[in-house]
């Protein structure tokens, strides 16, 4: 059973291109679906711990060997690998599944394959003393986080993204002071509404899932609409949402009773979005389009941005960016957010308030598009962020503008790596 879970990740990695996302491409494999919840959950892990530490165990590989492996060979190192360095798999075992899948390439790869990894369990303990964990992130994020905040934050930012995530639970506000849901989830109250607990067994396990009495968010991705409640105290604003799915941001605007219109491109993704509101008894006036095609003549009080984005903020949850996304085009994916909102200005009423936000701290997807709006648009201005309107949460605020990092609330875990910034139409 064993060999077959380590057999899958290595057809899976096999098959992997760096362009896909890694949910696709195990949703591709058939075998995966044959696996009980366990293997399925140790398949998941092993991924994962793996695209985390893919450049170390990249390096470490050089070092090993003299000629360079075929892509097979080196996929079953690099599973082999992970598992000495990274888990709790005994080294015979890691050892002896690595020979086992390289026998079909014959007695001579398999010889190499067990030379090496044998060698690797010996020096373990020389080769963990010596990572250096910031080498894992990309430079194309690495260097913008050290060109925008600090070379010894960017290291701290790196060492926390490449921890595992925990997960963070939204309470409905009118359940939230009814039950001790700290002591239901075994977890711990962070802010505001908000339970965090170990990232392990199945969601839909959870008490109170099917009564739709919670979600699960990120505790970064609820500002925006903190934010939105403090600066509509007087009125209940009519909202344009943006990128809805999966919903998190929908079901918060809900709670509060807002006026709701959300667009979302994705057919896949707004299934998502449908049973959450469905789960959580909410409704909106939901519109599967490209906003980019979209047409109305209502004019809004507030628009919310939730835009595509590099998802460089949140590596601990989707660390397959480390690994698959190396040829990611930043500039194309700058000109969609961009793009959306520009459009999106149309929609709001005079005094009317944007919202734009992005999981990542890289500033191209972030401070840079909002001061070329605000450049291009005089009739536009920056509402500056303060403390009172985020509930006095422990975020960065620079400029006016918030960014939630991986070391804010460090203690608890850390953020996610989390961009919002406001504008108002004058
Ligand atoms: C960061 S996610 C949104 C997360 C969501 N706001 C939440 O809180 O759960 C961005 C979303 O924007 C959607 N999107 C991307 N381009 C879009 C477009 N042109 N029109 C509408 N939605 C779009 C994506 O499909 C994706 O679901």
């Amino acid at each position: 059973m064993r060999l077959c879970t380590r057999k899958i990740c290595f057809e899976i990695l096999n098959s992997a291109d760096e362009n896909s996302k890694y949910e696709k491409i195990i949703n591709k494999h058939k075998n995966f679906f044959d696996l009980d919840s366990k293997d399925k959950a140790f398949v998941k892990v092993l991924l994962l711990t793996f695209f985390r530490w893919n450049k170390s165990i990249e390096k470490i590989i050089q070092k090993y060997t003299k000629k360079k492996s075929e892509k097979k060979i080196l996929n079953i190192l690099k599973i082999a690998i992970t598992q000495i360095l990274f888990m709790r798999t005994t080294d015979y075992s890691a050892v002896n599944i690595g020979v086992n899948l390289s026998k079909k390439f014959g007695s001579r790869t398999s010889g190499f394959v067990n030379a090496i990894l044998r060698q690797i369990c010996r020096d373990k303990q020389k080769l963990l003393g010596n990572l250096k964990i910031e080498e894992n992130v990309p430079d194309w994020i690495f260097n913008n986080w050290k060109e925008n905040f600090s070379l010894n934050t960017a290291i701290k930012f790196a060492h926390q993204s490449l921890k595992e995530p925990l997960l963070d639970i939204k309470i409905k506000k009118k359940f939230f002071k009814k039950k001790n849901w700290a002591k239901l989830f075994k977890g711990k109250p962070l802010f505001g509404e908000l339970i965090r607990k170990s990232n392990s067994g199945m969601i839909e396990d959870l008490p109170f899932f099917s009564a739709g009495y919670w979600w699960i968010q990120s505790a970064a991705s609820t500002i925006p609409v903190t934010i939105i409640e403090n600066y509509f105290k007087k009125f209940n604003p009519s909202i344009l949402e943006i990128g809805s799915a999966p919903g998190g941001k929908t079901l918060q605007l809900c709670e509060n009773n807002f006026d709701v219109t959300a667009v979302e491109v994705s057919q896949n993704r707004i299934l998502t979005l449908k049973q959450n509101l469905s789960r959580a008894k909410f409704n909106v006036n939901l519109i599967n389009e490209d906003f980019n095609k979209w047409e109305s003549k209502q004019k809004f009080d507030c628009v919310l941005i939730d835009a595509p984005c590099s998802g460089s903020g949140v590596i601990n949850k989707q660390p397959d960016i480390l690994y698959l996304k190396r040829k990611l085009n930043l500039e194309i994916l700058v000109a969609k957010q961009e793009k959306l909102i520009k459009k999106s200005l149309n929609f709001l009423r005079k005094d009317g308030l944007l919202v734009y936000s992005v999981c990542s701290l890289i500033s191209n997807e972030g401070k840079d598009i909002i001061n070329k709006i605000l450049r291009h648009n005089k009739n536009y201005s920056l509402l500056k962020l303060n403390r009172k309107l985020i509930n006095n949460i422990e975020i960065k605020i620079i400029d006016g503008m918030l960014y939630s990092t991986p070391i804010c609330y460090q203690n608890n875990g850390g953020m996610d790596g989390f961009f919002v910034s406001c504008i108002i139409k004058g």
